[in-house]
C-alpha cells in the first residue's frame, strides 16, 4: 500500500548538507536536551506517557548529554538527531519523545531558551562598559578638552562630560536588551507543528520547568497576546512556531548598541591620535615594519563590529521578510544572524570596556587644546547677550572677531575693534575687562555652562550620580 512507507527519516541525497542544520546548532545542544527533559516530565505528569518510558528517555538524554554534540548520529538537525540518539539507547519507546510536539516549537523553544542567556552576557557587557565610563569620568569632572562638531573645535567640555554622553546612551542600549529579554522570555513549546495538539499538554508547566517566566516589560505594555491568561507561555500557537520578531528585536538591539559602540571607538581613534588620550598597550598593536608605530587597533575592531551587527540584522531581516504562516525552512537560517551578532557585539562591548577601563587623559595636554580654534566664542557671544545684545548681533561681533583672527583666538583689543564696528560702540559698554577674559578662558568657558546636563563640574556631578544610580 502506498499509506506506510517506511523510510530513513534524513536520506538527504545531494542536499544531504546543504539542508542539515546540525553543526549550527551545536550553539542550542544544551537547550535542546533541556527542552527535552521538561517535556518528558510534562508528558509523563499528564499521564501521556507512561514514568517507566519517561525515566528511560531521560536517562538516554543523560548519556546523550555526556556524549556530547559531537558523539549525536547524523541528523537533519539536533532535534532530530538526539530523537535518534534516544532511540538506539531506550528502543522503540523512545520515539514518545516526540508525542505532542513538533520541531517547530521545539527549535522555537531552543533558540528562546538559548538567546535569553545570550542577551544576559550582552546586557551585562553593557553594564561593565557603562562602570568602566563612569568611573573614568568621576576622575575627570574638572579636566577640560575640547568639544567637537563637524570635527573641528566647537566649544570645550570635560573629559567627564564626554564620557558619560556614551554612558547614557549605553544605559539606553542595557534596557532595551532587557525589554527584548522579556519578550524572548515566553515559551512556545506545546505550540506543535503550529496547529496545537489533541494530547491534553500543559504549556504554562514546561514554561515552568525551562524557566520562562514573560517579562513584565512585556505584561505591562500588553504586547504578548494572551499574557494574562498563560503564564510565560506564546499563546496563539501559530505565533508561537512562526513568530522570529523577537530574534528581530534583540539583533536590533544590539545593532543599535554596536553603532553607538563604533562612535565611542571613532572618537578614542582620533583622541588617540592627537595625544589626547594614551590607550594601554595592551589596547594597543605595532606594526610589522614601522618599528615606531602604535596603533589603536583593537578600537578600530570594535568600530568595525557595527558592520557585523548591521549586517546580521539586515541579513536576519531579510530573511524573515515575507515569510508566510506558518513554518518556513528559512528559518533554520535566519537564527545563525542573530548568533554571530550577540557574540560579535558582547565581544566588542567587553573589550570597549577594558580599553576605556585603562586609557589616561592627559588633562594638560587636553587643556591646551581645549581653547584652540576660538572655541570659546560663543561664550563671549553669551556674555554680550546677557548683557542685553541680542543674540544674532553678539553672533556676527564675534563672527567678525573670529574671521578677523583667522583660526586663532583674537586678543582683547581686536574684540573691542570689532565690537565698535559692528555695535558703534566698545565692548566695555556692555561687559567689563575680567568677564570677556573669563569668557576667553577654557576652564571659566566650562564652569559658565552650568545648565541641566551641562559640562560644569556641579553639573557633571549630578550626571554622575544619575550614572551611578542607574547602574545599582
Ligand atoms: N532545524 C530547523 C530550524 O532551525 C527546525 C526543523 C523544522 N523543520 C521542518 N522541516 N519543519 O528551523
Amino acid at each position: 500500500g502506498s499509506g506506510v512507507v517506511r523510510r530513513d527519516r534524513f536520506s538527504g541525497g545531494p542536499a544531504r548538507g546543504f539542508m542539515s542544520s546540525l553543526a549550527a546548532d551545536e550553539r542550542i545542544f544544551a537547550a535542546d536536551l533541556a527542552v527535552d527533559r521538561a517535556h518528558v516530565v510534562m508528558l509523563a505528569e499528564q499521564d501521556i506517557v507512561d514514568d517507566e518510558v519517561a525515566g528511560d528517555i531521560l536517562a538516554a538524554l543523560e548519556e546523550v548529554e555526556s556524549a556530547g554534540h559531537a558523539a549525536l548520529p547524523e541528523g537533519e538537525d539536533v532535534h532530530e538527531a538526539i530523537e535518534t540518539a534516544v532511540v538506539e539507547r531506550v528502543g522503540q519507546d523512545g520515539g514518545k519523545m516526540h508525542t505532542a510536539r513538533s520541531r517547530n516549537d521545539e527549535v522555537a523553544t531552543c533558540i528562546r531558551y538559548r538567546l535569553r542567556e545570550d542577551l544576559l552576557e550582552s546586557a551585562e557587557a553593557t553594564v561593565a562598559l557603562r562602570e568602566a565610563l563612569v568611573e573614568a569620568a568621576a576622575e575627570h569632572v574638572d579636566t577640560v578638552m575640547p568639544g567637537y562638531t563637524h570635527l573641528q573645535p566647537a566649544q570645550p567640555t570635560t573629559v567627564a562630560h564626554f564620557l558619560l554622553s556614551y554612558e547614557s546612551a549605553f544605559a539606553r542600549d542595557t534596557a532595551r536588551l532587557l525589554d527584548a529579554y522579556d519578550r524572548t522570555n515566553r515559551s512556545p513549546l506545546g505550540a506543535a507543528a503550529f496547529a496545537g495538539t489533541p494530547f491534553d499538554v500543559d504549556r504554562e508547566r514546561t514554561a515552568e520547568l525551562l524557566g520562562f517566566d514573560g517579562g513584565s516589560a512585556s505584561k505591562a505594555s500588553g504586547a504578548s497576546s494572551g499574557a494574562e491568561r498563560l503564564d510565560g507561555v506564546v499563546a496563539n500557537s501559530m505565533d508561537a512556531a512562526a513568530g522570529r520578531d523577537f530574534l528581530a528585536e534583540s539583533t536590533a538591539a544590539l545593532a543599535t548598541h554596536a553603532t553607538t559602540l563604533s562612535g565611542l571607538a571613532e572618537d578614542l581613534v582620533i583622541f588617540a591620535n592627537k595625544g589626547f588620550v594614551d590607550l594601554a598597550d595592551e589596547y594597543s598593536s605595532t606594526s610589522s615594519i614601522m618599528p615606531q608605530k602604535v596603533n589603536p587597533d583593537t578600537l578600530e575592531l570594535v568600530r568595525a563590529v557595527a558592520g557585523d551587527a548591521i549586517g546580521g540584522l539586515s541579513g536576519l531581516l531579510t530573511t524573515l521578510k515575507g515569510l508566510p504562516r506558518a513554518y518556513n525552512r528559512d528559518l533554520q537560517r535566519a537564527t545563525p544572524h542573530a548568533w554571530e551578532t550577540v557574540d560579535a557585539v558582547s565581544e566588542a562591548t567587553a573589550v570597549a570596556a577594558g580599553a576605556v577601563a585603562t586609557a589616561e587623559w592627559p588633562a594638560e595636554t587636553l587643556e591646551a587644546a581645549a581653547g584652540e580654534g576660538f572655541s570659546t566664542a560663543t561664550g563671549v557671544a553669551d556674555a554680550l547677550a546677557m548683557a542685553g545684545v541680542p543674540f544674532r548681533t553678539a553672533h556676527e561681533v564675534l563672527a567678525a572677531a573670529a574671521e578677523r583672527a583667522d583660526g586663532d583666538t583674537p586678543d582683547i583689543a581686536t574684540l573691542d575693534a570689532v565690537a565698535a564696528d559692528v555695535l558703534g560702540e566698545s565692548l566695555f559698554t556692555y561687559v567689563s575687562r575680567e568677564r570677556v577674559e573669563a569668557a576667553l578662558d577654557p576652564v571659566q568657558s566650562v564652569a559658565s555652562r552650568d545648565s541641566a546636563g551641562g559640562p560644569a563640574p556641579e553639573a557633571v556631578a549630578d550626571q554622575l550620580v544619575d550614572a551611578e544610580t542607574g547602574i545599582d
